[in-house]
């Protein structure tokens, strides 16, 4: 593992996980008759994750340089996950009103707190800069509302930058690749006359003081991630050399570190940290504050989604299991299975592994329409109605973000803590009432 210890044998990430399952069965977390589907989430996989990261940055970082680490709210937009992470130092990076509130109702102070969105109204704008939160503007008629907002304000109180796209290129997900030439987010480094544009930016307002970057995420390499870090490092010692003094004085390196969906390998914080220390050292000699924002690398490894295996029928020869955990939980992977396979893991009735010779099976979820599979052809042992199966590393994005076709409820989240002999279970969302979910259709 990755700056933590390895897990003694049998408390590791899957035997914890095997733990939980059968316990969140014979608890009564799903039930036959009641809630065919339930998350999980492990306060360990979470803990080691920060701790990871904060140990990756420690052993760059030059002593006494300021780190934030914060976490995309976008990952795991619910406020227990949220304050977890406030007790492990980790503040958040929020991209919308709604987020800036999960982020202060968990209790991040402003200090530890971002707002990154690409389409901010004049009023959250102002909101944020009452609150004293950090700002990085997206594009330079945002910077214009910002010199509007600005005058009359206490420079010290105010933690402003502007986001650039370095435009280095993409990965193997068009979607997750956010430094492409056309990309739609920040400024693009690249563009004819942007660079001069940008310098006297900088120039023009001694409150504007930190550089935004998020050159990637899934499927984008490393090593791009890190050249586009290096461009924009390479941009903020352009801007200080020009103004004679530290204009730039912190650089948010955004997040994007990639997880292997194919394995409980940990995500690589401390290879990702060593390579930007080659790729760019003067980022860690202790001349700029520095700003983190993973979502992703930090909670996907803890959530599990386990549902019921309510019917099992055949279409053509292909064996169908049908459960409860679809498109509404697993948007990305039915509608992009390519770019997001998932591991499934069976068990049996009472919620422990499923053995037995290998066959194809598609895991079809709730949905009224074709396409909703979680897997295809996916060589399980056999489900027969009353098993369970289990989608793996679906802690970020998955069913924190839940889609709401065809009214499915929201399943409840729980967070687990285990020990040699008990799992405990606490509520982080509470399952969606149909009557919740009348109200909130407008019923
Ligand atoms: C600005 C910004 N920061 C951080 C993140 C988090 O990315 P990831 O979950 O891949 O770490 C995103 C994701 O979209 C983002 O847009």
């Amino acid at each position: 593992m990755d700056a933590t210890d390895s897990p003694a044998p049998g408390t590791g990430p899957a035997a914890r996980r095997d733990l939980a399952v059968a316990a969140a069965v014979r608890q009564g977390l799903v039930t036959e008759d009641g809630q065919p589907l339930a998350a999980l989430l492990d306060v360990r996989t979470v803990r080691d994750a920060a701790a990871a990261l904060r140990t990756a940055f420690d052993e760059v970082t030059a002593p006494g340089q300021e780190v934030l680490h914060t976490f995309a709210v976008k990952a795991a937009s619910l406020v227990p996950v949220l304050r977890l992470l406030a007790g492990e130092g980790i503040g958040c990076e929020t991209a919308s009103p709604g987020e800036l509130a999960l982020a202060r109702a968990a209790g991040v102070p402003a200090r530890h707190t971002v707002l990154d969105s690409p389409a901010k109204t004049p009023a959250e704008l102002r909101e944020a800069l009452d609150l004293g939160i950090a700002v990085n503007a997206d594009n330079p008629q945002e910077l214009h509302r910002l010199d509007a907002l600005v005058p009359g304000r206490a420079e010290e109180s105010l933690r402003l930058g502007l986001r650039v796209n370095p435009q280095v290129g993409g990965g193997s997900i068009g979607a997750m690749s956010t430094a492409t030439a056309t990309s739609k987010f920040g400024v693009g480094l690249r563009d004819p006359g942007a660079r001069e544009w940008l310098v006297r930016a900088f120039l023009d307002r001694p409150w504007l003081t930190r550089l935004h970057v998020h050159s990637g995420s899934q499927g984008v390499p490393l090593d791009l991630m890190a050249e586009g870090v290096r461009e924009v490092y390479e941009l903020a010692e352009e801007i200080n050399a020009a103004a004679g003094t530290p204009r730039v004085r912190v650089l948010d390196l955004g997040g994007g570190l990639p997880v292997d969906f194919t394995s409980d390998e940990p995500p690589a914080f401390g290879a990702y940290a060593r390579l930007l220390a080659r790729t760019a050292p003067g980022l860690f000699d202790g001349r700029y504050g520095l700003v983190t924002e993973f979502g992703r690398a930090l909670t996907a490894k803890a959530g599990t989604v386990l549902a019921r295996v309510e019917y099992t029928k055949t279409a053509g020869g292909r064996r169908i299991a049908v459960t409860h955990a679809g498109a509404q939980l697993a948007v990305r992977t039915v509608f992009a299975p390519d770019s997001w396979p998932l591991r499934v893991a069976p068990y049996d009735p009472d919620g422990h592994p499923l053995t037995g010779d290998p066959v194809p099976q598609d895991i079809a979820g709730p949905c009224c329409f074709t396409g909703d599979l979680t897997a295809h052809a996916r060589p399980l042992p056999p489900l027969t109605p009353g098993d369970h199966i289990t989608l793996l590393d679906t802690g970020a994005y998955y069913f924190s973000t839940p889609f709401t076709y065809n009214s499915l409820l929201r399943p409840g989240v729980y967070a687990f803590t285990t020990s040699p002999d008990d799992v405990h279970f606490s509520t982080v969302r509470a399952p969606q009432t149909v009557e919740e979910m009348v109200r909130e259709s407008g019923g």
